[in-house]
């Protein structure tokens, strides 16, 4: 990572467990999140939504269809809005066993009927146990949601939250310093340009950071190009689309000028089992040329997804400051904590 975490209060080379410890477990539930816990990742990722009466969730999807059982218990609401459902009926719903169904090999009965999380349980969750994790808590689909940014903060508040600083592994393992006691326990992130203004103004002492990414209503890329009979998919993904340079200064611009502390690209991924592990996998937003220009400017990059130690090991040496990941235990490992 850059230097940039002794000056930023966030812990250098983060580790934030994208929806838990999700490659091992169901993602956004609870043993998802204890064993992100456990592993002593930094953040806790979560995606907020909020039910049809007012309570804060953990939820990636704005539908439920993809990973609970939703066509079964409410047939003609499997592709209605999270914000359609109460929270009772929402708790109603299976959303581990889709798990079990997709990735045999990490099976365990114990998935099958796991609950969706509050944002209160999973606020729980980080506070108990040794590790005391931070939350790294995107606002999803916000225009859905207006004056969700309130309810987080009063929640935040509620829970003493605010102002709480940062745990960070021991500088040793970092291989830098941290700033110390310093806010930083809640990061804010979000795609959209409307919700980093309203979460300046709601809670302005909440470091934020905006997320990246290619295609209408991110940042223009060029147009598609065709495959090639002699390229891997993972090069075609690579040079398929590209963000320019004056595009990326405009979404570094508003960032700093909205008080981001950094942004939050999309990473190529390496091919595993044959397929790429996020569906943002094409978007290459950490170019060497992109992580430079962000550090110039004094902006932490955060890259999304990665799983796998050979990009861990390319982002490292372009000197991103952390990673979303779905496997903790592997960037963990590659950090070398124990
Ligand atoms: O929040 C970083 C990353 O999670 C953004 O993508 O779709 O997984 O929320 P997504
Ligand atoms: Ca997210």
């Amino acid at each position: 990572g850059s230097t940039l975490c002794t000056k930023i209060p966030i812990p250098c080379d983060a580790v934030i467990a994208h929806r838990g410890a999700s490659y091992q477990a169901p993602e956004s539930t609870r043993p998802a999140y204890l064993l992100a816990r456990d592993l002593g990742v930094d953040y806790l990722e979560l995606d907020l939504q909020r039910t049809k009466d007012g309570v804060l969730v953990a939820i990636h999807d704005n539908t439920l269809n993809r990973n609970t059982n939703v066509a079964d218990v409410f047939p003609d609401r499997a592709d209605a809005a999270v914000s359609s459902f109460t929270l009772d009926e929402l708790k109603q719903l299976d959303a581990g066993s889709w798990f079990n169904a997709s990735y045999p090999d990490r099976a365990r009965d114990s998935y099958s009927g796991l609950e969706i999380l509050t944002l209160d349980e999973v606020i729980d969750i980080a506070e108990s146990g040794d590790n005391h994790p931070g939350l790294y808590i995107e606002t999803k689909v916000p225009e859905q949601f207006p004056g969700i940014e309130q309810d987080l903060r009063d929640k935040l508040e509620a829970r003493g939250w605010l102002g709480k600083a940062a745990k960070t592994r021991p500088a040793a393992e970092q291989g830098a310093v941290n700033v110390g006691d310093t806010p930083g326990r809640v990061v804010m992130q979000t795609f959209s340009k409307a919700s980093l203004e309203t979460l300046e103004e709601t809670m302005p002492e909440v470091p934020r950071v905006l997320l990246l990414w290619l295609g209408k209503g991110g940042i223009e890329a060029a147009p598609a190009k065709p495959q090639r009979d002699d390229e891997s998919k993972a090069d075609y993904y690579a040079r398929q689309q590209v963000a320019s340079p004056e595009a990326y200064r405009s979404w570094l611009d508003f960032a700093k000028d909205h008080g981001a502390i950094g942004v939050g690209p999309s990473a190529i991924q390496t091919e595993h089992d044959g397929q790429f592990s996020s569906q943002f996998s094409y978007m290459e937003l950490a170019e060497p040329w992109m992580v430079g220009m962000a550090h110039d400017d004094g902006m932490l990059v955060h890259l999304y997804t990665v799983d796998e130690p050979a990009d861990f090991e390319r982002y490292q040496q372009r000197g991103v400051d952390g990673f979303f990941t779905n496997r903790a235990e592997q960037l963990l490992e590659f950090h070398g904590h124990p």
